[in-house]
């Protein structure tokens, strides 16, 4: 009670693109009684017996929604029944004090005393433990926590804890990252049964060979969990080896690149390369979990760290929100946890994950023409120059250049075009872009004159 639920769970819903219920007020709705009246006339027992009941009409409902509990909801315990088969629950924790005062505000029947509201609260709370499947603090935290996302300094050496079940073990790492960061990751499992597999660092993971000789070196069941250990690549490979060896099995991202805890490990893609072209086989394999450790981007290159700050700086400006100024802990919440809703709203990229887009449809083209030789980060801050000034943005413009001051390159004029019509959002021949004409409003699909991407492509090539 008093713990903001109602305010956060609209704008949970409103980032997860899902119709929010509110409980007290849905009761209020179908009673055409207040909560206070329901209490005065019916008592308390009767009010839980109306509340069980439309708690499970709001929990059978087909379509998926964002529901705020009321805080005695959950005492009853077929609702708590109901929540383990339908419902994903987090427990919001909140400062006594500032509940007391946001309930007592409100004149709910259960806040006319503090010093029993608090009662109320110690005496409830062992039933909010037992009802939760996680807890948090604010929307970032709830968003994280149903997409299954740990972000903590440290997390590497909580491993065993994080990753679900006791089963076996296999960790994928690329070279370099089983040398800096494999040893903590295997204590961190203390005497789980664990083997482990190296890959070879960079794109060179994602080839047909290198899964094969994996899918050959695995000798889980069902019951064991992959783990890649490293950055988009490594992790991209290990959930396709998870999502195909032996018809799928469970498998937890571990990013240690800040390309890898912002984008790359969340949201279920996964995937290897075709000499044709990146990416081109692959499945949706959401992990059961996502540990991240930022304290891992330590040993990060600096290359690295501006490949990450590319899709720090597109994040930012998708949501709004200057990111990239915020400490790394904080960058890396923040950045994941809007990724994760994006992902949670459009798990199979139908729609709005498009927007992850921006800037990429330009910046693929220029990688495809330089043979992939040039670094991602490059070329995403210039293809989001190019869509920026498609968008008419200025403000958003002068962010990236600020930010990541990307250079023109020097690739094949026409193979980049070429390249861009290939596309994969490309509808008859012609490029659909995501565009950003307001920032933290970006819109997908768009057609644009021809002559104009061309254009904007040509500005981003040195001669
Ligand atoms: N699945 C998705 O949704 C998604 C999204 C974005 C990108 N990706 C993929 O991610 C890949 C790029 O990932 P990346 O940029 O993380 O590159 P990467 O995996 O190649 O890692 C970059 C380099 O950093 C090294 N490294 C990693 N962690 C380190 C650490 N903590 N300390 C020192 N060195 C470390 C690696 O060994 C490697 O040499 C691409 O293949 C891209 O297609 C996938
Ligand atoms: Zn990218």
């Amino acid at each position: 009670m008093g713990a903001g639920k109602s305010t956060l769970g609209e704008e949970i819903a409103r980032r997860l693109r899902r119709r929010f219920v509110d409980l007290d007020y849905e009761i209020e709705r179908q009673t055409g009684a207040t909560i206070e009246e329901l209490f005065a006339r019916d008592g308390e027992p009767k009010f839980r017996a109306i509340e069980e009941n439309i708690a499970a009409s709001v929990l059978d409902a087909a379509e998926p929604a964002v529901i705020a509990l009321g805080g005695g909801t959950v005492l009853s315990s077929v609702t708590r029944e109901t929540l383990r088969r339908r419902a994903f629950t987090v427990l919001l924790e909140v400062d006594p004090g500032a509940a007391w005062k946001r309930a007592s505000e409100g004149g709910r029947p259960l806040a006319i005393d503090e010093q029993a509201f608090q009662e109320l609260y110690r005496a409830r709370l062992p039933i909010y433990e037992e009802a939760a499947e996680a807890h948090a603090r604010d929307a970032d935290g709830i968003v994280l926590a149903a997409a299954g996302i740990d972000v903590r300094i440290g997390a590497l050496d909580l491993l065993d804890e994080l990753v679900p079940g006791t089963g076996p073990i296999e960790i994928v790492a690329d070279g370099n990252v089983a040398g800096i960061h494999g040893v903590s990751a295997q204590l961190a499992f203390g005497d789980r049964d664990i083997a482990s597999h190296d890959v070879p660092p960079g794109e060179a993971a994602k080839t047909i060979a290198v899964l094969e000789r994996l899918w050959r070196a695995l000798r889980i069941g069902r019951d064991g969990t992959i783990v890649g250990l490293g950055g988009g690549c490594t992790t991209d490979l290990a959930g396709f080896a998870a999502a195909t060896y032996m018809r799928g099995v469970p498998w937890v991202a571990v990013p240690t690149t800040l390309v890898g805890q912002v984008d790359a490990a969340i949201g279920g893609k996964t995937a290897i390369d075709l000499p044709g072209g990146k990416n081109l086989v692959g499945a949706f394999h959401w992990p059961a979990r996502v540990v991240i450790d930022p304290g891992t981007l330590e040993t990060l290159p600096d290359a690295e760290s501006r490949n990450g700050m590319a899709e720090v700086v597109k994040t930012g400006l998708l949501m709004d929100h200057p990111v990239w100024e915020l400490p790394l802990v904080e960058l890396v919440r923040r950045c994941a946890s809007f990724k994760a809703a994006v992902c949670l709203a459009d798990p199979h990229d139908l729609g709005p994950r498009n927007m992850l887009n921006l800037g990429h449809t330009f910046g693929h083209a220029l990688e495809s023409a330089a043979g992939y030789d040039l670094p991602h980060g490059q070329v995403v801050a210039l293809g989001m120059i190019a869509a920026l000034q498609l968008s008419g943005n200025d403000a958003a413009l002068a962010v990236v250049r600020r930010e990541l001051d990307p250079q023109p390159v020097r690739v094949d004029r026409e193979a980049a075009w070429a390249a861009l019509a290939r596309d994969k959002k490309t509808v008859g021949g012609a490029p659909r872009l995501v565009l950003l004409e307001r920032t933290g409003e970006p819109t997908w699909g768009n057609e644009v004159p021809v002559a104009d991407i061309r254009a904007a492509l040509d500005s981003l090539i040195a001669d």
